[in-house]
Parts: C-alpha cells; sequence; structure tokens
C-alpha cells in the first residue's frame, strides 16, 4: 500500500504552496523526499574545511582585480586545483573595456595647502596650469556665452552628470576641472564611459571646493592639476569551468547543476571574503563530489569581472545555446560566503520568490539545522545573469554583510570555518538531493526566457 505522501518542507513548517504556479512542485517535493532518506552524509562526510580555508589563504594574498596578472594567478590556480581533482575543466577568456585609475594626482592653487584631489573613472591624464574660473554646476545654460579658454573650470556636484560638466566645461575652452561635493565626505565618481572630449578632471570635498570658489570671488586664482597613469583599454579576464560528468554513462544525462563564485575582487581589497570564500568552497565541493557518483552532470565555475558588472558571469550565460541553457536544472552561487563579522546566512534570489534551488536549500538546511535558511531578494552577483536568462538561481550570503566588504582589511583573520562549512554543507546537500543516482527529480530547465536586467550596481555618476 501507498503511504500519504507528506513532504520534508510541509512537515518542517515550509510554505512551499506561496512558490509561483510551479512548473517544479511536484519534482521538487520528489527530490526533497528522497533527501529526507539520508543521502547528506555522503556529501558531509567529504567535506574538509580546512582545505576550503587553505585556498582562501591563498587567493587573498592580494587583490585579485579582473584583468591583471594577480587575477591571473587566481585563475591558473583554480585550474590547477580542479583538474587534480580530475575534472575536465576550461579556460573561458572575454574581453571588456577597462579603465586603470591614475597612480599620481596632483592640485595645488595659491594660497591652498594640502588640497586632497581624488580622481573620476574613465578620466583622462594631463598636466595643466592655469587660472580658476567658477562656473556654478556648470550646465549649458550657465556656461553660455562664457569663455573658459586656458582655465581651470570650478563646478559644484549636482543637477546633471560629472560627464556632463567636463564635456561642457570643455566644449568652451576650459584646460581642466575641479568638481566639488555638495555634501560631506569625499566625491569618488565616474564620468560613466570614456569621452574624447574630456579635459584632466579632479574632485575635492565640499569644504575644500567652497573655499576656492570664496578665494576666487575675491580675485585671481592660478592653480596646477596633474594626473598621470589613468589608462583606458581593452582588458582578458577569464572564468574557469570545471564538469563533473554524469556517471553511469549508460544513462540518458539528466541534466546539468552547476555550483560557482567569483574570484575576481575589487582594488585594494584582498577579498578574503568577498569572494576567495565563494570560490574556496567551489574547489572544495569539487572535491567532495569527485568520487561521489551522480546522475546529473556537476559543472562548477569561477567567474571574472563579477565586480566590473557580473561580466564573466553575463559572458558565460551568453555562450549558452538554447539547448544547453535549458539543460541546467540550477544555479548555486556563493559569494561573501565566511565573515566572521556579518550576520546570519540567507538565500537571495533576484525576485525574492522561491524556485529550485532555494527550495531544496532550504529543505537542506532543515535537515542539517533544524531550520530553513530565510529566503531573501537581492541581486548584484553572478546569480543575476542565469535569472535573466530563465535559469533558476539563487546566491547564498551572509547578512547584514561585514564592515570590512570592499576594504584591505577583507583579510584570512576575519574568515569563519564554521560559517564556511555551514553553506557547503547546504548547498553541497541541496545539490546531491538533485544528482544522485535515481532522483525523481526534474531533469531540465522549462524554457529559458530573457527577464528585464535588473537590482544592478549603481553608479556614481552625479
Ligand atoms: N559580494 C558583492 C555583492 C553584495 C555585497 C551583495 C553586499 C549584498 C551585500 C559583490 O561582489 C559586489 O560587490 N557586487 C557589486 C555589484 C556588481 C553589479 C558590480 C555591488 O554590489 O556593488
Ligand atoms: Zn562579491
Amino acid at each position: 500500500m501507498k503511504k500519504p505522501f507528506v513532504s520534508l518542507a510541509v512537515a518542517a513548517g515550509l510554505i512551499i504552496s506561496s512558490a509561483p504556479a510551479a512548473t517544479y512542485a511536484k519534482p521538487v517535493e520528489a527530490v526533497q523526499k528522497q533527501a529526507k532518506h539520508g543521502f547528506d552524509h555522503k556529501v558531509v562526510n567529504n567535506l574538509n574545511v580546512e582545505n576550503t580555508y587553505n585556498h582562501i589563504r591563498y587567493l587573498s594574498q592580494t587583490p585579485r582585480v579582473a584583468g591583471t596578472p594577480e587575477e591571473d594567478n587566481a585563475v591558473r590556480y583554480v585550474k590547477e586545483q580542479f583538474e587534480s581533482y580530475g575534472y575536465k575543466t576550461e579556460i573561458q577568456e572575454f574581453t571588456f573595456f577597462g579603465y586603470t585609475p591614475p597612480n599620481k594626482i596632483e592640485l595645488s592653487a595659491a594660497g591652498f595647502d594640502h588640497l586632497k584631489p581624488e580622481s573620476f573613472t574613465y578620466g583622462v591624464n594631463g598636466n595643466i596650469t592655469g587660472d580658476l574660473m567658477h562656473a556654478g554646476l556648470g550646465t549649458k545654460e550657465e556656461l553660455a556665452g562664457k569663455d573658459l579658454t586656458g582655465k581651470i573650470a570650478l563646478i559644484q556636484r549636482g543637477s546633471i552628470s560629472f560627464g556632463e560638466k567636463v564635456i561642457n566645461a570643455a566644449e568652451k575652452g576650459a584646460a581642466g576641472v575641479i568638481i566639488y561635493n555638495n555634501a560631506e565626505g569625499s566625491l569618488n565618481g565616474t564620468l560613466g564611459g570614456v569621452d574624447e572630449r574630456y579635459v584632466p578632471v579632479v574632485s575635492l570635498s565640499k569644504a575644500e571646493g567652497e573655499s576656492l570658489a570664496a578665494a576666487v570671488g575675491k580675485g585671481s586664482v592660478t592653480a596646477s592639476l596633474k594626473v598621470e597613469g589613468a589608462e583606458s583599454g581593452e582588458r582578458i579576464s577569464h572564468n574557469v569551468i570545471a564538469t563533473k560528468a554524469p556517471t553511469n554513462k549508460n544513462k540518458a544525462a539528466d541534466g546539468v547543476v552547476v555550483m560557482g563564485a567569483h574570484h575576481d575582487s575589487v582594488p585594494g581589497a584582498p577579498g578574503a571574503n568577498d569572494d576567495a570564500s565563494g570560490t574556496a568552497s567551489t574547489l572544495e565541493l569539487a572535491r567532495a563530489f569527485k568520487d561521489i557518483p551522480t546522475d546529473t552532470e556537476l559543472r562548477f565555475i569561477t567567474f571574472g569581472a563579477e565586480e566590473l558588472g557580473l561580466l564573466g558571469s553575463e559572458h558565460y550565460v551568453n555562450t549558452l545555446s538554447q539547448e544547453e541553457a535549458r539543460e541546467i536544472i540550477g544555479y548555486f552561487n556563493m559569494d561573501m560566503v565566511g565573515s566572521k563579522d556579518a550576520g546570519d546566512l540567507s538565500i537571495k534570489t533576484v525576485d525574492g520568490k522561491p524556485n529550485i534551488v532555494s527550495q531544496l536549500s532550504q529543505s537542506s538546511s532543515t535537515r542539517l539545522n533544524g531550520t530553513p535558511t530565510p529566503l531573501e531578494a537581492g541581486g548584484r552577483s553572478d546569480h543575476v545573469p542565469f535569472f535573466e536568462a530563465g535559469i533558476p538561481s539563487a546566491s547564498f550570503i551572509h547578512t547584514p554583510t561585514e564592515p570590512w566588504y570592499h576594504t584591505p582589511e577583507d583579510t584570512l583573520d576575519k574568515i569563519s570555518k564554521e560559517k564556511l562549512l555551514d553553506v557547503a554543507e547546504i548547498v553541497g546537500t541541496a545539490v546531491y538531493s538533485l544528482a544522485h543516482p535515481d532522483n525523481q527529480g526534474p531533469k531540465t530547465n522549462k524554457a529559458p526566457k530573457k527577464a528585464a536586467p535588473q537590482d544592478r550596481h549603481e553608479q556614481n555618476l552625479q
């Protein structure tokens, strides 16, 4: 006689019924039911967090900015590790348009000591001297009828973009531009992209800018401005892709489960947590799975240039054919998964709705920890391009984030082995509930769709 079916999620008090008219409702329940019968230990027993920690130790020796030799070194390391576990490993190269900030910025003005200028992303080099001229907000209207030939335009932040201010002043003949803040704090902006009309530009704080403006109001002030070492151009970054083929070659393929993280960091940050932690966890999951038979293909990917706008994951997803995208059952993203100083673990989906990745992870966290890891809406990482291509995806992160996020203090000593292990266990057992032989789950994803891009990084354009 058939036993009445009670899904684990329901038993655990999870509200799966809040899922959208779930294409996956049945298969997810079937997978969850099977998982209850105890496959978790096969993965959990294989994980050794000392390996994860040692990968972070290696990777976080330097920042790993996309397109730099330090990223190349991380890529080589990740590839060698995947290969040492016996996986077929591919390096996927892609290009992007990059900007290297200046290594020298100087600003001096008669009567002013110790000005602290900062640069703008996409700003150009130059070495100029000229009289300061106050140019208001630098709008076209304000500059109409003004001649700025040879002058350094002093412009207040606000109303139009930084890039427009520089172009408007340059078109009136300015040799350089200073943009000062309209609020407290330093101004770290971007011109939004390259433009051949730009002249050298630096930023100043509100207080510095206002005192220069006051001096200009009283008489002529000569200033010198120097920007050196800035460089725009094509750069190369890489994704690293390791494949674990389905174990039983005689069976029809059961789809692909993908897990991964980004290996690049922001400039100046060793990125122990962001995201050597996710990269190292991807490596340790790959090692843990190497001798475990699976019916689905497993794919372990580390992405480049995430910090520059999810470029690596976007490139990866764009290179998939419709058929290849459909074969991917789900993508598990790990970004910032080991900080001692961050809050509790959460699962982010781009639309905040449950999908097969979040549901299986909530089930596995319930089995392992007694409570489901909470599901929240969130983008800002490599699960976004998968979502936009119609592939179920979710990202693991501890929130609130640690104070060291994107700083030079994001170092190994801030890493918690306990947190790392918790995430690897939740992801590994959720993946295995889909991948183990004979599970009754979905074999492929439904037809991929293109959704509108959303929740990207808002740049400091104004
Ligand atoms: N790991 C972060 C994402 C993050 C940080 C999510 C804090 C939630 C809280 C990621 O590496 C990152 O910094 N992403 C960029 C977005 C990207 C599109 C450039 C960001 O959030 O600024
Ligand atoms: Zn990150």
